[in-house]
């Protein structure tokens, strides 16, 4: 390693927020490319470029600031058309923020351009090495180098894909490329190390983007490349070999989104109307599986190891963020309807715990993404100690979804807004419909009740959401607050907890998300007229409880706004301010507490001038550690 990642770095390593697009076909890829930056604008960047083989030569265009700066400069170059092209937006970690460090990179002989995702840890080391060979250097970025090695090798007189393969052997750390040898203009190359990478699948045509969302309205046809693969993708085929440079097998995968998915329509951001979409992601996540009359769940991405999970003695959930917040739901309902003990684990502590693994253990990894890195690793530790593992996934063919051994997709479709918000629903729906399904395999004859209330749960979401005014009033009032406490119980303790980080990540105000029976432990003593309190207390087997915290908090002058069930009226004697919602039955309560939540982080967020779908600091998927 060559010294020490700075803060900055170490910020870009993490979230891995640049943006990769390639188009090879028969069209102009301008303009595929500008639309397919747009759409990975969610990732976050500073600056964008693009490389078009035209007129046999590449030319590169970069601008500093958002994507319609580049569309606007290129506006008048009618000259640059060409059926070759890669683009990238950039987040800086490796040198400013500048036209010079934009990708694309060449070499000294600007034949080989290149994109790039994630670090080259070694780069320092590797550019030391180029410059006693001759080479000069324009940029400050790591990526450079790719170009200047590939180049070294040729002056060899190596074939290209001989030199790429030999690049590729002396470079360390977490990649994704995309590049153009411009004495090649038939072939558009692909390489993927711990970065995604995913091949779009047309007729005549192929494309290439490090998030299949940049795909979406151009083909649902994807091949993901795997780590270690390198893809030569041309206007009629893929194909695709290892570092070893043997050919592997390349699976298409079809993706269910369609453009007005991933369109804002009439809203003024992605998070509102994914918010919006609510009711619909739970009955996308039912169509087919359920079959309350019948007393039915039927899972077929769990068909293959039914026998199996008929000997299930204990469940760990794994997975991050919001996923992990669904996780903690899913404690309770596989504990109450299943009867099986469930572990939930921050999928970045697992992989670093020295678990005891017992037989019988069954591991599921939840991701909106199915590439976050902890997540991912979590799972591989798992199979890799002899335990089956599972996969709740919303996007069709991602990591993880491909190195689970069976599981069950959300279909969501796709979540744009950073913040977590259907995605959450339509894992509540899995997790709900995998309990009753692994109490059927521990023997137990009904769960007709909860499947009847789940059936009714997205009208009951679509009467939250008429209400929204209601909330965005309320907003206005809270919305110049420093802190915030989040109190829920059983059930509704993770939904505290998800308030609680949806507020964090969106308004950047102080929140925190308690189980409410804590509080006499430690909070409490926060507790004055500043400090407004979330009150999480439907109707329900543990609202007395809920309700003597509340007294003790209104005794102590802290303002509490409660999320309550129409109809009780003992509520409003004690909280400043309440939103009902329709009554469910208690396993359910998070599908319908958790929407008002969602909308009052939204509204704060944006009255307090924030852009909610690209929160500071953020990313959509955290691909790398
Ligand atoms: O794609 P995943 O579900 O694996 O992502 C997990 C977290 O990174 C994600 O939920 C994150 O916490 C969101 N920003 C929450 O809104």
């Amino acid at each position: 390693m060559s010294g020490k990642l700075n803060l900055m770095q170490k910020v870009a390593n993490l979230y891995n927020m640049c943006g990769i697009v390639g188009y090879i076909g028969e069209e102009n890829s301008l303009p595929i490319l500008i639309n397919g930056l747009k759409a990975l604008e969610y990732r976050g960047y500073d600056s964008a470029g693009i490389a078009i083989f035209s007129n046999n030569k590449v030319k590169v265009r970069k601008s500093v600031g958002e994507v319609k700066i580049l569309e606007n400069d290129l506006k008048d170059q009618t000259s640059l058309v060409g059926h070759l092209g890669i683009g990238h937006t950039r987040w800086a970690t490796h040198g400013a923020p500048s036209v010079i460090n934009a990708h694309p990179h060449s070499d000294c002989t600007r034949r080989i351009f290149v994109v790039h995702n994630g670090i080259i840890e070694n780069y320092k080391e590797l550019k030391k090495y180029l410059q006693n060979r001759g080479h000069s250097f324009l940029s400050n970025t790591d990526t450079e180098i790719v170009s200047h090695l590939i180049e070294d090798f040729l002056r060899e007189k190596k074939d290209f894909k001989t030199a790429l393969f030999d690049a590729l052997k002396m470079i360390k750390g977490a990649y994704a490329f995309a590049i153009i040898d411009s004495k090649n203009p038939d072939t558009l190359y692909a390489v993927r190390l711990s970065s995604p990478l995913v091949i779009g699948v047309g007729k005549h045509e192929n494309f290439l983007a490090s998030d299949p969302s940049a795909l979406i309205g151009k083909t649902k046809d994807v091949i993901y490349l795997k780590d270690g693969e390198i893809g030569e993708i041309t206007k009629g085929g893929v194909s695709i070999t290892n570092l070893r440079k043997q050919k592997t097998p390349s699976e298409i995968v079809r993706l269910e989104w369609d453009l007005e998915q991933a369109q804002k329509g009439n809203y003024p951001h992605f998070m509102l109307k994914e918010i919006f979409e609510g009711a619909e992601v739970v009955l996308y996540a039912l169509r087919g599986r359920l079959r309350s009359k019948e007393n039915l769940v039927k899972l077929g991405g769990l068909e293959q190891v039914a026998e199996k999970l008929k000997e299930t003695k204990r469940l760990l959930i794994l997975a991050c963020g919001t996923s992990y917040y669904a996780g903690l739901v899913g404690e309770y309902l596989f504990e109450e309807i299943s009867k099986i003990p469930t572990e939930v684990h921050f999928a970045s502590e697992f992989r670093y715990r020295e678990e005891p693994f017992e037989k019988k253990t069954v591991a599921i990894a939840i991701s909106q993404s199915g590439e976050t890195a902890d997540t991912l690793a979590a799972i591989r530790k798992a199979k890799k100690n002899g335990i089956l593992t599972l996969g709740i996934v919303n996007t069709v063919g991602s990591t993880i979804a491909r190195e689970t051994e069976a599981g069950v997709y959300n279909h969501a479709g796709p979540e744009i807004g950073v913040a977590s918000t259907k995605a959450f629903l339509s894992q509540l729906t899995v997790l709900t419909l995998m309990a009753v399904y692994l109490s059927k395999s521990n023997g137990k004859s009904s769960n007709h009740a909860l499947l009847y209330e789940l059936e009714r749960i997205p009208e009951k979401i679509r009467t939250i959401l008429s209400k929204a005014s209601e909330v965005e009033k309320l907003a206005e009032k809270y919305k110049n607050c420093d802190n915030f406490l989040f109190l829920g119980r059983r059930y509704n303790y993770p939904v505290a907890l998800e308030g609680a980080l949806k507020l964090k990540e969106i308004s950047y105000i102080h929140a925190e998300g308690y189980g409410a029976g804590e509080m006499k432990h430690g909070p409490i003593a926060m507790i004055c007229e500043k400090l407004p309190t979330m009150a999480i207390v439907p109707q329900n087997s543990i609202s007395e409880k809920m309700f003597s915290n509340l007294e003790e908090i209104k005794a102590r002058k802290g303002p509490i706004f409660a999320i309550a069930t129409e109809g009780d009226e003992g509520i409003e004697m004690l909280a400043d301010n309440v939103f009902f919602i329709p009554k469910t039955i208690e396993p359910l309560e998070p599908f319908l507490t958790v929407i008002p939540l969602q909308l009052f982080a939204y509204y704060i967020g944006t009255k307090r001038g924030f852009n909610v779908d690209k929160p500071r600091n953020l990313a959509k998927s955290v691909t790398v550690e």
